[in-house]
């Protein structure tokens, strides 16, 4: 039997220290580890200087930079795990590491995704990085630079090397990221000359039959930051539950994927992915590894379902809600302007398709299905003008083939009606979904590095008839005028289907029935002039669709870095308390990506017009004293 004082003394233990989801959360940073090592100290500590007022971070060739010494030691602390990264496309330029059969290899594999997740700083949207080091044959007379790369990454496979990272880059003033996957369409996991913390590497999963917290009581499981969706499908596909996971295979589910909303084939059935978070592990800005659930730092709670990745510290782990296994049917249906099934319908009735097809969205939203469509213009070859094609894969939840095939039948008919002719569909019935959307979709790189922009059209968008007409106005002049492809989602996550309400969820994302998407089309490399000019245009087609929904947003994972009054777009009413909780939980301005909340008090000086992340990170009122 314990005596009382051990008894205090294990609690104490076990809410404060020992609080834990896996193995690799056990290790962490004593007092006794930063005893007499400022570089690394908590900021309660006697040393560490934790405010800095300088007016940049600090960088390469300044000369409060870390000395080769201190880098050296703070490897030894890591027990080894720093890495000095390396461009992907070095071995393409003149110089010790050239390599032309390695060049070509890396010119082949390029777009494919995997290269770059499973690299510890290359990133899937390149542009953002700085087009510096691009893999190609002939670099004649070209250069490589590190441009957007950071100058460390901390290979993290444990608590410590964690709390290592934030303490070493705060106590240091360094520009402080983190990559998980660098899907990000921003530039939030890349940044110049930074040290960077790689999550990769924290794969660990567990799935829990019952678990309680909070309301909650039910299946779930705990979940390491760095699985990926491929990963789930494989715990999916060999256990008896169903977990709601990213549709590209490559892509995090609880980074940023997660914290900044994550949408689903379940979207309308279960909610974001940042609705399944039931409790965190969290390293915070002041290198203090905490739990964050209902019961626990509730402000926390809040921002980081919804609030967005690499802003209010680095998650380990978390625990999510699990489900019975869920089947699913998909419905795929097709129609454009040039195929003899269609009777090479005119463009007129190819549009009226289209807004048959979206005087159904409410109906498969409120089925708590989703639409996962895409309109593309095409150029035939041996023809002058633009034909077009419109398809969707109708994603309905908990229905078998005959149940999906009877949903779909109405929206046949009224296609039929207005003189489209296509065949009855198949419905595909999966038994158990492994939430990725298409296996072996490795290969990302136009739509992974070109620039896009998004808009949550609210509900009734679609069901007021005049906001109908000029919603569909100015999606068709995007197509037809503009030339983009459009993207279209339709799922619905409402506060119903979703649970603990009470999150930083963009609220736009809890009226909307419509994600509208659109890309730029082409990666976006070329000079800094050829990228905002394309941009340029890209923008002038693509902002009446922010002109037609007022007070709607946009979703800050799959957005443009330029989006206009993104505060407003990005988070709506959430703003004010999400930069309060900033403000005070990391005080220091530690954390910083491009439109994170309470990111506007810095900005990147990158050689170019474009946002990119190829310079240093310095405080925006500096640089209005500075400007004439
Ligand atoms: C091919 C492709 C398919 C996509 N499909 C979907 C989709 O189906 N649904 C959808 O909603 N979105 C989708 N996205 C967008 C996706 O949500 C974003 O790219 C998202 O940022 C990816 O998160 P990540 O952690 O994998 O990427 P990263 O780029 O590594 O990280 C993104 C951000 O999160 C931060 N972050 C990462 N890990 C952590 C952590 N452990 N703690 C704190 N901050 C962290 C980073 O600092 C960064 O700010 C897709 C993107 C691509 C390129
Ligand atoms: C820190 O330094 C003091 C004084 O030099 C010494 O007494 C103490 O043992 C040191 N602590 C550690 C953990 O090395
Ligand atoms: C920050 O600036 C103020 C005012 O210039 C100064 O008093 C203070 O010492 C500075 N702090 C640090 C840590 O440099
Ligand atoms: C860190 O240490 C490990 C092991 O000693 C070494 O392999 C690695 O190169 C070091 N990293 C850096 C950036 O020097
Ligand atoms: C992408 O790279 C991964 C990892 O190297 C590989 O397994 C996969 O087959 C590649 N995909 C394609 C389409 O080449
Ligand atoms: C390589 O590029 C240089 C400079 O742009 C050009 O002059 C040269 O002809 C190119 N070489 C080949 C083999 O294409
Ligand atoms: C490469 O640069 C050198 C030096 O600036 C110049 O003399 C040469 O003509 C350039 N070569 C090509 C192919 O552009
Ligand atoms: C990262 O660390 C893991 C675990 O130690 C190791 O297996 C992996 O090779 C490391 N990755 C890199 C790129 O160093
Ligand atoms: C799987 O879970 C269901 C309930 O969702 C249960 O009825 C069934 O027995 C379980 N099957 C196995 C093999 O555990
Ligand atoms: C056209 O009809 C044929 C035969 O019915 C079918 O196999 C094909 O998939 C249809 N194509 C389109 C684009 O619907
Ligand atoms: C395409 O346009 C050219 C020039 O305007 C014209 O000569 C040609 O006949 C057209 N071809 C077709 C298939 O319409
Ligand atoms: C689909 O579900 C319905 C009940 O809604 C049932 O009558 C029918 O037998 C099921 N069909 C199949 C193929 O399982
Ligand atoms: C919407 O447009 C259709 C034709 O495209 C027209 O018949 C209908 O009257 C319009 N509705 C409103 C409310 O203007």
């Amino acid at each position: 039997m314990c005596s009382l004082p051990i008894v205090l003394l294990l609690l104490h233990l076990s809410r404060n220290v020992y609080a834990f989801n896996f193995p690799y959360e056990s290790i962490q940073l004593t007092e006794t580890d930063v005893q007499n090592h400022s570089e690394i100290a908590f900021p309660d500590q006697f040393h560490g200087p934790s405010f800095s007022n300088a007016s940049c971070k600090t960088y390469a060739g300044d000369t409060n930079w870390p000395s080769p010494e201190k880098w050296e030691a703070f490897n030894a602390t890591l027990g080894g795990a720093l890495i000095k990264p390396v461009p992907l496309g070095l071995v393409c330029y003149s110089g010790p590491t050239y390599d032309a059969q390695k060049c070509a290899a890396t010119l082949v594999s390029f777009s494919n995704s995997s290269l770059h997740t499973n690299d510890p700083a290359s990133i899937v949207a390149q542009w953002l990085e700085g087009n510096t080091c691009l893999p190609m044959l002939n670099t004649t007379n070209k250069t490589c630079t590190t441009g957007g790369y950071p100058a460390y990454v901390v290979n993290a496979t444990t608590v410590k090397h964690v709390q290592l990272a934030v303490n070493f880059a705060r106590n240091a003033n360094l520009r402080l990221i983190i990559k998980n996957t660098g899907h990000d369409f921003l530039g939030k996991s890349i940044g110049g000359g930074a040290l960077s913390i790689w999550t990769h590497n924290l794969k660990a999963f567990e799935y829990l039959p019952s678990f309680q917290v909070g309301d909650y009581t039910g299946r779930a499981a705990r979940v390491g930051a760095g699985l990926q969706s491929f990963d789930l499908s494989g715990y999916m596909a060999n256990g008896n539950f169903t977990i709601v996971a990213p549709g590209g295979s490559t892509v995090g589910a609880y980074g940023g994927f997660a914290q900044g909303g994550g949408h689903s084939g379940f979207t309308s059935m279960y909610g974001l992915v940042a609705d399944q978070i039931l409790s965190l592990q969290v390293v915070t800005a002041d290198g203090k590894f905490i739990t964050v659930d209902p019961d626990n730092n509730d402000d926390l709670f809040f921002a980081l379902r919804g609030g967005g990745g690499g802003v209010f510290g680095v998650v380990t782990s978390a625990i999510v809600k699990a489900y019975p296994v869920t089947p699913i049917s998909l419905v795929p249906l097709e129609f454009d302007t040039f195929s003899r099934n269609t009777s090479r319908i005119s463009n007129d009735i190819f549009w009226k398709g289209i807004d048959v097809y979206h005087k159904h969205v409410t109906r498969i939203c409120d089925a708590k299905g989703i639409g996962y469509n895409f309109i593309r213009p095409i150029k035939l070859p041996f023809s002058n003008s633009t034909s077009y094609v419109f398809t969707t894969s109708l994603e309905l939840p908990k229905m078998n083939a005959t149940e999906a095939l009877a949903f779909a039948t109405p929206l046949v008919a009224d296609l039929n009606k207005v003189g489209i002719n296509i065949p009855t569909p198949i419905a595909v019935y999966i038994s158990r979904s492994v939430g990725v959307r298409y296996p072996g979709d490795d290969i990302s790189n136009i739509v992974g590095n070109s620039r896009l922009a998004t808009r949550l059209f609210p509900r009734e968008n679609l069901e007021d008839p005049d906001l109908f007409n000029a919603t569909m106005k100015v999606i068709r002049s995007l197509v037809e005028e503009g030339g983009y492809t459009f993207h279209g989602i339709n799922y619905s996550p409402t506060e119903e289907v979703s649970g603990y309400p009470d999150s930083a969820i963009n609220p736009a994302f809890r009226k909307t029935v419509l994600h509208a998407e659109a890309y730029e089309g082409v990666p976006a490399t070329g000079t800094p002039d050829v990228i905002t000019t394309r941009h340029d245009r890209f923008n002038q087609y693509f902002q009446p669709l922010r002109d037609v929904s007022p007070g709607a947003g946009s979703y800050m994972n799959e957005a443009d870095v330029s989006e206009p009054d993104w505060q407003q777009s990005f988070y709506g009413y959430h703003y004010p308390r999400l930069l309060s909780i900033k403000k005070r939980r990391d005080p220091y301005d530690l954390f910083w990506v491009p439109t994170g909340v309470g990111s506007e008090g810095w900005e990147v000086r990158a050689p170019g017009a474009a946002p990119q992340q190829d310079g240093k990170l310095c405080r925006v009122a500096d640089s209005l004293k500075r400007k004439p």
